[in-house]
């Protein structure tokens, strides 16, 4: 039987959903029914530390070990149900114009004999990937995950789901909490330029006032909503802010000026600078939570471990037939397969009905 080699990595932030992926690729590629039936024998090679792991394979000063290792299917047996990703991930981009180090990737795909490589990540990773193709790494396969949903050519990336019902479950809380003590709480939850996770978790968490990238923050009319529910008698409020919601007047709230290898500031902050504008504004007494990588954490919900299973499942489906340069997608219930190059286009942001829907129920 002729051996290939695939190559699996993750890189870009973590998230729920990854593991399960990850298992279900090595599971479908060691199936003996699809190795006989191919006269292929298939060995999947896990790369740590996403592109990293492309960048530096050995064992170096960050790495006691090696970064790649033979994944088994004992190894992975349990694996979705773990959060996070066990292959670890890095922010890594070899295309960095400061540091390009792409032609080291190019030569450890060589080095390594990876004859498939299987790329699960976001708009970056998969960036990387589209670029690879460019220069002619053509045999490779994308799978989309992101908490941010940010990703076109798929209505949703695994991970959104998990990071969703947390933050979802944290305003639930915060309900409580705001009512007992007459306060406005300001939420802030994560999403880079997208307002998907603010949108749904503020939604289902019937929060009074959602603020989101895509359109600008008008304080004038956030503080008389408040107001306007003070007046009948709600004496308590619920604003949910996405990290990368602006003001209309003034500059975009970031933790830190420097920016990360793919040219990303980092966000956070809009929802302090909110709630002192509110709590100056209406005189009411005013906190604010700061949700962070807490919608990350953590085992990932059925809805994410079954997207990361019917994902990976596909992924070793198009490397077996030898569909290239494609990213596997949901399309309404369906999976499907699209061309990486136009996923990783444009972003996918917050569909202005569902907005429209949420404006409904506002103060
Ligand atoms: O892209 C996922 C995400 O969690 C964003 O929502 C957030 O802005 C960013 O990553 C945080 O990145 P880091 O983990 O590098 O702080």
């Amino acid at each position: 039987m002729e051996k290939k080699r695939i190559g699996i990595l993750t890189g870009g932030g973590d998230c729920a959903g990854l593991n399960p992926a990850i298992k279900w690729v090595v599971k479908t590629a060691l199936d003996e029914r699809l190795q006989k039936s191919r006269r292929i024998q298939y060995e999947v090679i896990g790369i740590r530390d996403g592109w990293k792991g492309l960048v530096h394979p050995d064992a170096d000063a960050d790495a006691p070990a090696s970064r790649t290792l033979v994944l088994t299917e004992e190894m992975v047996r349990t694996w979705d149900r773990n959060g996070g990703t066990n292959l670890g991930t890095s922010r890594t981009n070899p295309y960095d114009p400061k540091n390009n180090r792409s032609a080291t990737v190019l030569g450890n795909i060589e080095r390594l004999d990876l004859n498939y490589l299987i790329a699960i990540g976001g708009e970056d990773t998969l960036g990387v990937a589209s670029k690879l193709i460019k220069e002619g790494v053509t045999n490779i396969v994308g799978v989309p995950k992101t908490i941010d949903n940010d990703l076109s050519a798929t209505d949703y990336t695994f991970g959104f789901d998990t990071a969703l019902n947390i933050a979802m479950e944290c305003i639930d809380r915060l309900h409580t909490t705001a009512e007992s003590h007459h306060r406005v709480m300001v939420v802030e939850v994560m999403g880079r330029h997208a307002g998907w996770i603010a949108i749904e978790s503020g939604i289902a968490g019937g929060a009074d006032i959602i603020l989101i990238p895509e359109l600008p923050i008008d304080i004038d009319e956030v503080c008389a909503l408040i107001k306007k529910r003070h007046s009948r008698g709600k004496t308590f409020s619920i604003v949910v802010v996405a990290e990368g919601a602006q003001f209309k007047q003034g500059t975009i709230v970031t933790q830190e000026e420097k920016l990360d290898e793919f040219g990303h500031v980092r966000l956070g902050g809009i929802g302090n600078t909110l709630a002192d504008e509110i709590g100056k504004r209406t005189g009411y007494e005013t906190r604010v939570s700061v949700l962070g990588h807490i919608q990350r954490g953590g085992s990932p919900t059925a809805f994410d471990r079954v997207l990361g299973t019917r994902f990976g499942v596909k992924a070793v489906e198009l490397v077996k037939n030898k569909k290239f340069g494609r990213m596997v997608a949901l399309s309404g219930l369906k999976i499907i397969d699209v061309s990486i190059e136009d996923a990783v286009k444009q972003l996918k942001t917050v569909d202005m009905d569902l907005y429209e829907i949420a404006k409904v129920f506002f103060g």
